[in-house]
């Protein structure tokens, strides 16, 4: 039976996922953020002979947790929403979100990637996002985190290719869905004393359009994809939904200049 790791695994897309997965032939790893989160996924999963829950908080020693588990498949899911205004934040902020989002997972997958090459077999899918290919005011902490995992990981790619590994890596860049993590960080720019307070009601609005008009309710999309990449065996690298979205982050690439 092959083992999956999931990191950042209590809710949102990855519980989604789970779901899926929970009647295929796989051991799940489980893993959560926090000691809370474990005693409710603990009860959750009783009933799954094939799940095993831990506490790994990736920016700590807790990794060792999954290099002794020594995956078939790696899901690096784990992410801290980084929102504010560049102008407002602090820059202890802005390193704690490179810290979980790109050092962490990078460590993560850099080190499961040395195991799997020795086994001479795996598969490490990376969570990634939309908001890595174009910056989103306010929320560009979260986006260049999400562009710095992208080359990293892209990079990352071409080099097991020269090595002819068979380490297959593959990367999820979702849009916007309704799991919570966006309201998290569209808030966090209302901060007292903000050089943006006077645009307060405004940026309201136009947050409140993207729930109701961008995020999407249903997950189906992004989690067929995503179990997709846990199934396939071919190279596929990228997976990206919905379209709709895609084309216009796409579009925005071409003139960032
Ligand atoms: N929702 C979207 O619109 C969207 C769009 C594009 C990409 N994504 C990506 O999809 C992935 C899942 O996000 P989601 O929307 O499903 O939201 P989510 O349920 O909040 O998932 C993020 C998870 O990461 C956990 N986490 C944060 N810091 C961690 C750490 N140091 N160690 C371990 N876990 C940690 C969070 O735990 P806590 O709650 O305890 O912090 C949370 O469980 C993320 O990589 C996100 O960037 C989401």
């Amino acid at each position: 039976m092959k083992k999956i790791v999931i990191t950042g695994a209590y809710s949102g897309l990855a519980n989604s996922l789970i779901k899926e997965l929970v009647r295929e032939d796989f051991k799940i790893y489980v893993t959560v953020h926090t000691e809370k989160q474990l005693e409710f996924i603990q009860k959750r999963y009783q009933k799954y002979p094939n799940i095993v829950a831990l506490k790994v908080d990736i920016l700590t020693k807790d990794k060792e947790k999954i290099y002794g588990i020594n995956p078939d498949i790696l899901i690096c899911n784990a992410a801290l929403p980084g929102g504010g205004a560049l102008l407002d934040i602090t820059i202890d902020s802005l390193k704690e979100v490179m810290d979980t989002n790109v050092f962490s997972n990078f460590e993560l997958i850099q080190t499961v990637a040395r195991q799997m090459i020795k086994k001479g077999r795996g598969k490490i899918i990376v969570v990634s996002s939309l908001a890595g290919l174009v910056p989103i005011p306010f929320m560009a902490s979260y986006c260049a985190s999400k562009a710095s995992l992208i080359k990293l990981v892209q990079g990352f790619k071409q080099e097991l290719k020269m090595i002819n590994s068979n380490v297959l890596i593959k990367m999820i860049e979702p849009g916007f869905y309704h799991t919570g993590f966006n309201q998290f960080m569209f808030n966090q720019k209302y901060q007292e004393n903000s050089y943006f307070e006077n645009e307060f009601e405004f940026l309201q609005k136009m947050d409140n359009l993207v729930y109701r008009y961008l995020e999407l309710k249903s997950f189906n999309s992004i989690v067929k994809e995503m179990k997709k990449a846990v199934l396939s065996i071919d190279k596929k690298f990228i997976y990206r939904k919905p379209l709709w979205q895609v084309i216009p982050a796409k579009i925005g690439q071409i003139f960032l200049d």
